[in-house]
């Protein structure tokens, strides 16, 4: 069995790799203020801004055989507040952590955004790339030094990610309900396209690419349906039960500043497809699924 470390191993999307890759793999996370909740062989405290000697002595002390990068400062508007603080974490902190994957000469999967399409239609392919936002240009930034740093490095492009999202931080799924449970109103966007991905199929895509030793790759992850945020919503709330007359449609012109970079950043994943044989589950049934798991759980 091959030893992973996961990074942002609280966050929403590392939480939820290190549970659909247990099955296949041991699991070892990396996390920064949030202690994850996942089951885990090992745990080791990590901050991006600071030094990572800490994490290249674990991985040599536990014999860790593949890098998946999570963590980062993940949120647009974190980004432009603090654009000096997202540079330093998402690119610095990413290339010194590929600078350990090519010193052990282990496997490093990054994981990038569809935020770096912020021009054009899509769905893009992997050359289309234009970031235009803080955010954007971090993740891209990353991308180039991953690869001047380690050149078998992976990168996944992943698009607007849901999931069931039990850790620290919940996925935009969550986040609606809680509202919705509230009963508050949604304002969701009409003029924002994205290709919705489930986080069981982005696992599913690592342990492709790490079976048939992929490398050296971008490889955009993204579902099969291209969708405006509000579109999701009214499809989202038959199966979460959400009261569709509190999702109202609005344009992202006058609430966002990033409105004209973010009108279409759906994916084309036909290359993942063509080159692992992976498929994206159907939009539906995926949400179908993770709310009768959420039901189970009550
Ligand atoms: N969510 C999406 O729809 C989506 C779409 C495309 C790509 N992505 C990418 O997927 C990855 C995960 O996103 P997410 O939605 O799961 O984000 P998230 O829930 O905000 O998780 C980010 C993780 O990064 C950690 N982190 C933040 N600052 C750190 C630091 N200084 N040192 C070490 N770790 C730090 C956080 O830990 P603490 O909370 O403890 O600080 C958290 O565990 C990111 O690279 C993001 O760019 C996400």
């Amino acid at each position: 069995m091959k030893k992973i470390l996961i990074t942002g191993a609280a966050g929403f999307l590392g939480y939820n790799l290190c549970r659909d890759l247990g099955d296949n793999y041991s699991i070892y996370g990396a996390w920064h203020q949030a202690e994850p909740a996942a089951p885990f062989e090992g745990l080791v405290r990590m901050d991006l801004g600071g030094s990572l000697k800490p994490v290249a002595e674990y991985i040599a002390r536990n014999g860790i055989q593949a890098l998946v990068h999570c963590a980062a400062l993940s949120r647009t508007g974190q980004c432009a507040a603090d654009p000096v603080r997202a540079r330093r974490l998402n690119i610095e902190g990413t290339r010194s952590l590929a600078v350990i994957a090519q010193a052990y000469r282990i496997p490093f999967i990054f994981i990038s955004t569809d935020l770096v399409y912020n021009s054009g239609s899509g769905p893009h392919l992997e050359d289309d790339a234009d970031p235009r936002m803080i955010y954007s240009e971090t993740k891209f930034d990353a991308e180039v030094e991953a690869f001047v740093a380690c050149p078998s490095t992976v990168v996944l492009r992943c698009a607007l990610i849901f999931g069931p999202d039990d850790g620290v931080h919940g996925s935009f799924i969550r986040e609606n309900h809680t509202d919705l449970c509230q009963g508050k109103a949604l304002k969701l966007f009409t003029d924002q396209i994205r290709s919705p991905v489930w986080s069981r199929d982005i696992a599913e895509a690592i342990h492709r690419i790490f079976s048939q030793g992929m490398r050296s790759r971008i490889f955009n992850v993204g579902g099969s349906t291209c969708i405006n945020r509000y579109e999701l919503g009214m499809l989202a709330a038959q199966y979460f039960d959400w009261n569709r007359d509190k999702l109202i449609p609005v344009s992202m012109t006058g609430i966002t500043a990033d409105a004209p970079w973010l009108k279409d950043c759906s994916l084309n994943s036909a290359r993942l497809q063509n080159e692992t044989g992976w498929t994206a589950t159907p939009l539906e049934k995926a949400l179908k699924q993770i709310a009768a798991e959420w039901t189970a759980d009550k």
